[in-house]
């Protein structure tokens, strides 16, 4: 079973604080130790006050290689990319940031074919994954559903995977290409970062059911050998 630990903070401020320099602690590690860093990041609006601290931290950042953890299939630009949030935020300090989406398609298997081959080149496992988590349980773009099933069960030797989410969430109603589940539990490190009551009950909900949860979130969390923070604010 996977070792979990909780880090509350009374606000957000505070818990990107905590988020921004365990990462750049993650950063310096891989970096003495393998010379460079590739790292995953979460999309989503919960972690964006952490990127902006973490940027301003004093780092080697021309060996660091920023991938987003998920995708949405929109042009570059778009104000749904993920990609172009973190390229906005980390590419001035010198980061490398690496989209996974090629192009946007209709085709979004097409979409998951070509961000596997894209991050072929990278090498791997990842130095380190950060999760968010919506509140249905999803993370990266792995959502309760069929395509649940082929990204939490997919083939182990895909990174990435395209997938359709059924309903699509409100918040982001296109199809994504999502790190396979595979890519993120064999990260050196992965930690999630959420705000909010509802988050944390379908987490702890996700943790009891374990392997078999009917949440994503508890299927990789299950499936994760190295110990998890979770930072949480209210
Ligand atoms: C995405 C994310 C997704 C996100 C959660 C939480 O592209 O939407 O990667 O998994 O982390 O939906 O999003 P918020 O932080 O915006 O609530």
């Amino acid at each position: 079973m996977t070792e979990i630990e909780w880090w509350d903070y009374d606000d957000a401020d505070e818990m990107a604080a905590a988020v921004a320099g365990d990462i750049q602690f993650i950063i310096e590690s891989a970096i003495d130790a393998r010379g460079s860093a590739v790292i995953a990041l979460a999309g989503g609006n919960t972690p964006l006050p952490a990127y902006k601290l973490l940027a301003e931290a004093k780092l080697d950042w021309k060996k660091v290689t920023i991938i987003p953890g998920d995708e949405r299939i929109v042009p570059l630009g778009d104000p749904l990319s993920n990609v172009t949030a973190l390229a906005k935020i980390f590419l001035p300090k010198g980061a490398r940031v690496k989209p996974i989406v090629p192009e946007a398609t209709k085709d979004y298997k097409a979409a998951g074919r070509s961000a596997d081959a894209l991050m072929q080149d990278l090498h791997w496992p990842l130095d380190f994954c950060l999760l968010g988590v919506g509140t249905d349980g999803h993370t990266a773009s792995i959502f309760p559903g069929p395509d649940y099933e082929e990204a939490v069960a997919g083939p182990k030797e895909r990174r990435a995977l395209g997938v359709m989410p059924d309903p699509l969430p409100p918040e982001a109603p296109v199809a994504r290409v999502t790190l396979s589940r595979e890519a993120i539990v064999t990260a050196r490190a992965v930690m999630i970062a959420v705000t909010g009551q509802a988050k944390r009950d379908i987490i702890e909900k996700a943790i009891k059911q374990g392997p078999l949860s009917e949440y994503p979130i508890g299927r990789v969390l299950a499936d994760v050998e190295l110990p998890i923070d979770i930072h949480w604010a209210a």
